[in-house]
């Protein structure tokens, strides 16, 4: 059943043209597709043209060069049209009746409350039509909508609208034509009835192009935030890569029912609300930050993703890696890069190194698949822009942009594979990266262990590192990777005494440093400079010393990190021995030190105050104790809590403002701090404390603060109040989508006893609704994924709920269903007794008949 890119073949036909006239009706649609096929000069011999066809497609009438097929002439099964005997060259004309009313998958067309959509990548374009639905197969695309007029009055598609007019019956229609050569899964159409925020950019070359971003009438007022961040993207490219946008206009359409995040389709970005969305009253910072990177990252696509596209799925990380590290870019460019860079580690050492040690574990270029939707993966993406950034890293801004100019010149109007990247890279700077290429073919988390020697009479320093790969499934020796290691040497008294990058390449190796006077403390893997478990025998002096003075912000932060993850790790083991816990002086004074430091970012103090979380604490661990780190980490937030309380409410104070609402980088850092101090004064159980809390979620001109307000006192002792503040929040904004989502998802992931039940009865609200993704995200998903505590009950209850909704869902959404699925896959890393629990679970939904890929893939992988 799996594909294996070892299979590859280029296609047996090409599309020089594709033409598409959709008729949109109530109960059905009509598809009428006219395309102009040649046989592939690449590829010898005659082959039957196979055409990918998902099995709701009601196939009416096939012709070739105007004359009808019969029976006779094709065949056809689940996945495929097969049609024997074709010229060399043909127009092959298409009639299918679909129902995108029907479509509960979101995949393909389908409806989102009263509007037509599409979600074509990766394999969803063979549901509209038949077609050979491969990346390698780019047309030129012309498309027609027709529909109702009332109902549907902006009908869209890729590329400039070129002729518009009325039709039968209060009908009318649109046509799209999109000049760039595409694949299908670029392919998008919207209808509905849409209000429009415009607005136009000048590029560098001094063409005017037209921005629109479509939603809901009621939602008007939430698009400037998006705009703004398009605009400011569009310059970043042009000016950081060189890339100007090349159609006369750029559309991005808000739509409530939505799988992912947003897509990329060409001139045409469709984005789930909670990726476009903003205003100050609905919206978290954090939600601001996450518009600004998603709109980024779609119109970043432009260039690498429909430009220069992939030549095959195993390809993924082509786009999406260099697109995911271009977006992280730009938003450390415009707020804080230090603190963009602490927020997308944290994300890769928690979720993404827990995926490499997992069932599902796989290289950022897999070598097969079952379903490609799985594939969707923080490996694919986030370890992917890792892989880009060390390339980065290795060249310098410098050199890499070079490569870049010539990776978009050289395949520019080409679908192309990840080798073709770097070696654009590699000629562009003669260097060789043979080696570097097993970053993208094996699976797992490097390790990497340094010792050190010094020799005080020479004043010679060394370094030796050690690498080495754990095993992954299909994959049990690695070869050693070729790694930059960004490093500094600090001196007792802060100073930085040398600088610079390793370049490991062998399983052992050693480096030295000369003429230094005193024995140097190693900051090492600055700023994450590859994605690896770095270890080094670090005293905790060393690291104070690193927390105080090191020049890389992100190591200071790591530093701290370290020492927090010491002492958690101790603490743990105190408890399950049935030891009282108790908070060393050192570790207050060092954070008193850093709190009371207001020469310091408030943003970063923030991020050097927050505990590990949970989930990096289970990552770290050789077996996941879920009570024993939940009960160790609520330890250490009340000592801290109670310890700092006057700090902490001065720190409270200093950051309040009256300032109105904004969300630029050094206000957000502001509320960060605020909020986090905030959490650890209702940590102290202290009624005042509690007002504060209740005062702040009732003043607040702004979501961020009212939002932390909510969930801090839901998930504090103070359960009447916490009742009592989600009562008041639904009653202000019940009436608004998104902010009903973190309603649902501050109670999911509550650790509390009465959470699952809590959980149950949310399910019946009016407000939730299992077609929509971003309510199955908010409270399954959130209870399953950030409620650790309540999922691992030791009765096993939560096991349950989830496979009791992985097999609802599995023939209706089988994406979200197999992506649920990801907290039952990790269950070797638990004890005995729950990992019995969770196997049985995975075992009763293998079970169940029909099976969809998604699920069985992820099902089947999770029990091998
Ligand atoms: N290309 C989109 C993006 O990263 C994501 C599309 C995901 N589609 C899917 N079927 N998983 O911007
Ligand atoms: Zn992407």
């Amino acid at each position: 059943e799996p594909i294996y890119l070892k299979d590859y073949k280029a296609p047996a036909y090409l599309i020089d043209h594709t033409d598409l006239r959709f008729e949109l009706y109530e109960e059905e649609t009509l598809v009428r597709a006219t395309l102009k096929v040649r046989r592939n000069p690449a590829r010898s011999g005659k082959s039957p043209l196979e055409l990918h066809g998902h099995e709701s497609l009601e196939l009416c009438r096939l012709s070739i060069d105007g004359e009808v097929l019969s029976e006779r002439d094709f065949s056809r099964d689940d996945e495929l049209l097969h049609i024997a005997d074709v010229p060399d060259e043909f127009v092959l004309e298409c009639l299918t009746r679909i129902h995108p009313q029907l479509n509960t998958a979101l995949e393909g067309l389908y409806k989102s409350d009263g509007m037509f959509c599409t979600q074509c990548e990766a394999e969803g374009f063979r549901r509209i039509t038949f077609y050979p639905d491969r990346p390698d197969v780019m047309s030129v695309f012309r498309t027609t909508v027709e529909a109702d007029r009332k109902l549907y009055p902006v009908l869209l598609s890729n590329g400039n609208p070129v002729e518009s007019g009325s039709a039968d019956d209060g009908r009318h229609f649109v046509t799209w034509d999109d000049p760039f050569p595409k694949p299908a899964y670029l392919f998008a159409l919207v209808a509905g009835d849409l209000a429009v925020l415009e607005d136009s950019y000048i590029t560098a070359s001094g063409r005017k192009v037209k921005l629109q971003i479509y939603g809901e009438n009621k939602d008007l007022d939430k698009l400037d935030h998006a705009m703004l961040s398009l605009k400011n993207a569009m310059r970043w490219d042009e000016e950081v890569y060189g890339r100007e946008y090349d159609l006369d206009i750029y559309m991005i359409v808000a739509v409530d029912f939505f799988n992912m995040g947003a897509m990329e389709n060409k001139g045409l970005n469709i984005f789930n609300t909670s990726c476009v969305l903003a205003s100050p009253r609905t919206t978290t910072d954090a939600a601001f930050q996450r518009v600004e990177g998603v709109v980024a990252h779609e119109y970043f696509h432009n260039w690498s993703g429909n430009r220069v596209t992939c030549r095959d799925w195993f390809q993924l990380s082509l786009k999406e890696g260099f697109t995911v590290f271009r977006d992280s870019e730009f938003s450390a460019d415009m707020n804080s890069r230090t603190v963009k860079r602490i927020e997308d580690v944290s994300m890769l050492r928690t979720a993404q190194f827990a995926e490499d040690a997992g069932p599902m574990a796989h290289p950022v270029r897999p070598e097969s698949f079952i379903e490609i939707s799985n594939f969707y993966t923080l490996t694919i993406y986030e370890k992917g822009a890792e892989v880009v950034r060390m390339l980065h890293t290795l060249l310098g801004a410098e050199t890499f942009r070079k490569g870049s100019d010539l990776y978009f010149e050289r395949h520019d109007g080409q679908a192309v594979t990840t080798d073709d990247f770097v070696q654009a890279m590699a000629d562009a700077s003669g260097r060789d990266f043979t080696q570097f290429k097993r970053w993208y073919s094996q699976a797992g988390t490097p390790r990497v262990e340094v010792s050190d020697s010094w020799d005080a009479a020479k004043g010679v320093y060394s370094l030796t590192l050690r690498q080495s790969c754990p095993a992954t499934p299909g994959q049990t020796e690695k070869l050693p990777f070729h790694m930059p290691v960004a490093y500094g040497l600090v001196a007792q008294n802060g100073v930085e005494l040398e600088a610079g990058v390793l370049e490991l390449t062998d399983s052992e190796q050693t480096f030295t440093f000369d003429d230094l006077p005193e024995k140097p403390v190693p900051s090492l893997l600055r700023g994450f400079s590859a994605p690896v478990k770095l270890s080094y025998p670090y005293s905790d002096e060393q690291l104070l010393l690193l927390l105080k003075h090191d020049g890389d912000g992100f190591n200071r932060w790591d530093a701290g990190q370290r020492i927090a993850v010491n002492l958690m790790q101790q603490l743990i083991e105190d408890h399950l021995a049935g030891k009282a816990l108790s908070l060393p002086d050192a570790m207050v004074d060092s954070w008193r030190a850093v709190l009371n430091d207001e020469s310091l970012d408030p943003a970063m103090v923030a991020h050097l105050l927050r505990l590990p979380s949970e989930a990096y604490l289970a990552e770290l661990a050789e077996v996941i104790q879920v009570d024993a780190i939940h009960a160790v980490r609520e330890f250490l937030r009340k000592a801290l809590a109670v310890a700092l309380q006057p700090e902490w409410l001065e720190a409270y104070k200093r950051c309040t403002s009256d300032e109105p609402y904004s969300p630029d980088a050094e206000s957000c850092a502001r509320r960060a701090l605020k909020n986090l101090a905030l959490g650890y004064l209702l940590a102290t159980d202290e009624d005042a404390l509690l007002a504060l809390a209740e005062e702040q979620f009732v003043d607040a001109d702004n979501m961020t603060d009212q939002q932390a307000a909510l969930s801090l006192v839901v998930h504090s002792g103070f359960r009447e109040a916490g009742q009592r503040l989600l009562d008041d929040f639904h009653t202000r904004w019940h009436h608004e989508a998104l902010v009903m989502n973190q309603w649902f998802a501050v109670q999911a992931s509550d650790p509390w006893s009465g959470a699952l039940e809590r959980v149950k009865t949310l399910q019946e609200h009016p407000l939730f609704d299992a077609k929509n993704p971003n309510k199955l995200r908010s409270l399954v998903a959130a209870f399953c994924a950030q409620n650790p505590v309540s999922f691992h009950a030791q009765d096993g209850s939560g096991y349950r709920y989830l496979g009791d909704w992985i097999i609802k869902l599995n023939k209706k959404n089988p994406q979200i269903a197999a992506r649920l699925l990801t907290p039952l896959t990790r269950w070797k890393r638990y004890p005995q007794a729950a990992q019995q629990l969770m196997t049985a679970e995975l075992e009763r939904i293998l079970a169940q008949p029909e099976l969809s890929k998604d699920v069985y893939e992820v099902v089947s992988k999770s029990l091998a």
